[in-house]
Formats: structure tokens, C-alpha cells, sequence
């Protein structure tokens, strides 16, 4: 099988060496990639949503798999390209269609599934422009904090939660006059605020049959004590302690099956992964949203502890056999912290050279926004690097990645030295 992976983050990096693995695996292609794919995998410089050079290459070089890692080719109808494109027909696809994507690709897309499927969500109203004068209203409504959320996609940053009534109403002015976050915000969703601690829950189907993968906790914010601005993900913890067997079967009998059933309803034909976030409020599950994809860096600690040969699982997935497949989970808690470029999420300078990544043992270098520069790794990202370990408890595990993260350095280094304070 020659196989592409799209993407060039860390979760690109999990996927090309996990599916390195596999002895089904004849030649592993990254677009655009990174250093670290560059280990397995030949990377091409090509853009995610440059579907056409994506075309010539998987002609060119006999692609039989491609996997789509991020949101915006996916929200952006790859899959469906693929589908359309007659010498393209044969190949398979790791991710949904764009309908399918929607469910990330507008959050009031998403609100109506889960309002339509029964499955328990914050309450909700969406506004426009046009009913601005009712999403005040709305707001006064309801009790502080309130959450805004742009409809469409913005980069992980479009959901804003305030205190203050007056702040929000100037916010949601914002948003639907001023366009603050573009397009996205043309609809936004205002939504009850749920209090609760979160955890992510990783499903992989075939639109017919689901697995659900290990559960993880990503801690999002750039500070210690979850303070401090969003970030695309600071580290990750698999599992997540506080999902036991009966929170699990809640999870199972009231988020997932409804999910898959309810896509098969609405005739929603789904490949791949649905991410669902969610926040467990007293003993219940409720869901903040879906995404099309896998988390990252919730991949550096899922995939890793997932024993199957992945490309027989992407296999059972594209040919509708998932239900034939029985996952083997690791037993042992992973974790993940990432380290980033001084001064993300804000402005951060690139091309810092990056060493001791050699010097690190019994943990796993992920690389996110990095690339060679002759002889040499550089930063070329805000995330630069995510260190994964095992442990028999998520503290062992933690202690390990710390460890090896004292061996690497490159300049304006940052990390969080308390991913799993809150466990
Ligand atoms: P989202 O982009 O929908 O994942 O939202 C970003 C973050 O905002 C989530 O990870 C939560 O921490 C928070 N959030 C979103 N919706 C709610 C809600 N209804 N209640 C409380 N927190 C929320
Ligand atoms: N870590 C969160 C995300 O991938 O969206």
C-alpha cells in the first residue's frame, strides 16, 4: 500500500509512524509534512487544500490511501473531490465528506444534529445580524457566564466566554456587524454554560459500525493552571482517570450510538474520525462539540497506546469492515507535553535551532512546527515539538516526558510543567 498523509503537525507525525509500523505499508508520503515525518515518509511540498497537486501526485505516485489529518480540507470537500475525479475513484479516504464536516464546520449545523439525535448538549439559540436585537435579548436571559460561539470554523478561536452581560452584547456586536472572526461569525451561537470538567472522546467509523478509541484530556491554555489564552493544545493525558466503566457506558449509550445512528438517519455517510468534546457536568456526559478529525496533541497520546496495524484498520474503515475489527488498547497511561516557541499564541520568531532531540530515551519526539535546514532540525511553528511517554500512571508517564524535555532546548522554549494538575 503506498499511503499520503495530509497534514504537518504533530498529529501527521503520530499517523506516518504509526502507519510506518505495518508491514502492509510499502511507501509513506506527507504533505507538506515535517522534520519528524521525514523519518518514514517522504514529505511534498504541497498544500493541504491544493486538491489538484494532491490529485497529480497520488496519480503519479500510485496512492492507494490517503489520510486527511486536519479540518479545512475535510470542511473543504476533499473527500468529495476524490469521489468525483474518475481516475481517482479506487483510492480511499480517511475523513468524511463535506456534508459529514459540517458537523465542525458549523456549529449551529452541529447544535441541530444533536437537538434532532437526542444527545445532550447546552442549550442553544443562533442569531444573525438580522436578530441581533434578539440575541440581546437572549442574553439577558440568561445567567452569566455567557458563551459566543462563531458558527464557522476560526482556527480554534472562536468561542468567547464572558462574564459580563454588557461585554457579551458588545462582543456579539462584534462578531455579527464587525465580522471579528470574518465569515464565521456572520451566525453566532449563544449557548448555556456548562460547568463541568472536560475530556475528549475519539471515534473511528465506517458510517455503519464505531470503535470508540482511548479517551484523552487536552489542556488548551498557554498558562499553569489553565490561565492565559487558548492555544491549539499545551499536552494531553490517556486515559482520562475520571472515565470509568459507567461514565464510559453513558458516554457510549447517549453521545455515540447516537451519533453514528443518527448520521446513518440523515444519510450522512461518514469515514473516519469524530472527536467529540465534552464535559462531564454532575455524573452526565453533555457534548460541546464534534470535530471531523483527531485532536492534536490528543493524537500523540491516543494512537500510541492502540495496538492494531493501522493500515488494516484504515483498511476495515474504507471498506465498511470496521465491525470485523477488535481494538487493542494499551493498558498503560500516556502523556504528552508540548513545546512551543516564545511568545505563542501570540507573535513567535521561527527558524531556532533545535537540540538534544538525539539525547532524549524512553520517550517519543513528535514533531509539530519544525523542518531541516541542512544538518539541522529548526523551529517553524508555534507547537515545535510534543514529547510522549508511558507509564503505569499518567505521573509516572508525566515524569518521563519532563525529564526528556530538560534535554531539549532551542531558544525562547516554552512547555507547561503541569499538564494533569487538575486529575
Ligand atoms: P469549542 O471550540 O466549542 O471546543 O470551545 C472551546 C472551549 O470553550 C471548550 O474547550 C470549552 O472549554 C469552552 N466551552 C465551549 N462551550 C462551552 C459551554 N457551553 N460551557 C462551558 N464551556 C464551554
Ligand atoms: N487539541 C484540540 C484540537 O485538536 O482541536
Amino acid at each position: 500500500m503506498k499511503i499520503l498523509v495530509l497534514g504537518s503537525g504533530g498529529r501527521e507525525h503520530t499517523f506516518v509512524w504509526k502507519l510506518a509500523q505495518s508491514e502492509k505499508a510499502e511507501k509513506i508520503y506527507a504533505a507538506p509534512g515535517n522534520s519528524g515525518t521525514a523519518e518514514f515518509a517522504e514529505n511534498v511540498a504541497l498544500n493541504v487544500d491544493d486538491f489538484q497537486g494532491i490529485k497529480d501526485l497520488v496519480i503519479n505516485e500510485g496512492i492507494d490511501l490517503v489520510v486527511v489529518g486536519p479540518e479545512n480540507p475535510l470542511v473543504n470537500g476533499i473527500h468529495d473531490f476524490f469521489e468525483k475525479e474518475v481516475e481517482l475513484q479506487t483510492v480511499a479516504v480517511i475523513g468524511p465528506k463535506k456534508l459529514a464536516a459540517t458537523l465542525e464546520g458549523s456549529k449551529e449545523f452541529a447544535k441541530e444534529f444533536m437537538k434532532r439525535h437526542n444527545i445532550p448538549t447546552a442549550a442553544y439559540s443562533s442569531f444573525t445580524s438580522e436578530s441581533i436585537k434578539a440575541g440581546y435579548e437572549f442574553l439577558e436571559s440568561l445567567t452569566p457566564p455567557y458563551v459566543l460561539k462563531a458558527d464557522g470554523l476560526a482556527a480554534g478561536k472562536g468561542v468567547l466566554i464572558l462574564q459580563n452581560l454588557e461585554e457579551a452584547k458588545k462582543e456579539l456586536a462584534s462578531m455579527l456587524l464587525d465580522s471579528k472572526f470574518g465569515n464565521a461569525s456572520q451566525t453566532v451561537v449563544i449557548e448555556e454554560f456548562l460547568d463541568g470538567i472536560e475530556l475528549s472522546c475519539f471515534v473511528l467509523t465506517d458510517g455503519k459500525d464505531y470503535k470508540i478509541l482511548p479517551t484523552a484530556k487536552d489542556y488548551k491554555r498557554i498558562g499553569e493552571g489553565d490561565t492565559g489564552l487558548n492555544t491549539g493544545g499545551m499536552g494531553a493525558i490517556s486515559p482520562v482517570p475520571f472515565a470509568d466503566e459507567s461514565f464510559m457506558k453513558k458516554i457510549e449509550d447517549r453521545v455515540v450510538k447516537p451519533t453514528v445512528r443518527g448520521l446513518q438517519q440523515d444519510n450522512i455517510p461518514y469515514q473516519g474520525f469524530i472527536f467529540i468534546g465534552l464535559i462531564k457536568v454532575g455524573d452526565n456526559p453533555k457534548v460541546i462539540e464534534y470535530n471531523v478529525r483527531m485532536g492534536d496533541p490528543e493524537t500523540e497520546v491516543v494512537i500510541p497506546r492502540i495496538q492494531n496495524d493501522f493500515v488494516e484498520l484504515f483498511q476495515a474503515v474504507a471498506q465498511g469492515r470496521l465491525g470485523d475489527v477488535v481494538l487493542k488498547v494499551d493498558k498503560r497511561s500516556a502523556t504528552t507535553v508540548m513545546a512551543v516557541s516564545g511568545g505563542y499564541p501570540g507573535a513567535y520568531e521561527k527558524n531556532k535551532e533545535i537540540k538534544g532531540i538525539d539525547q532524549v530515551d524512553e520517550s517519543i519526539v513528535f514533531h509539530a512546527g519544525t523542518k531541516e535546514q541542512g544538518n539541522t532540525v529548526v523551529t517553524n511553528g508555534g507547537r515545535v515539538l510534543a514529547v510522549t511517554s508511558f507509564g503505569n500512571s499518567f505521573n509516572d508517564a508525566l515524569s518521563r516526558s519532563y525529564d526528556n524535555l530538560k534535554k531539549i532546548s532551542f531558544e525562547g522554549i516554552y512547555y507547561r510543567k503541569d499538564i494533569g494538575f487538575d486529575l
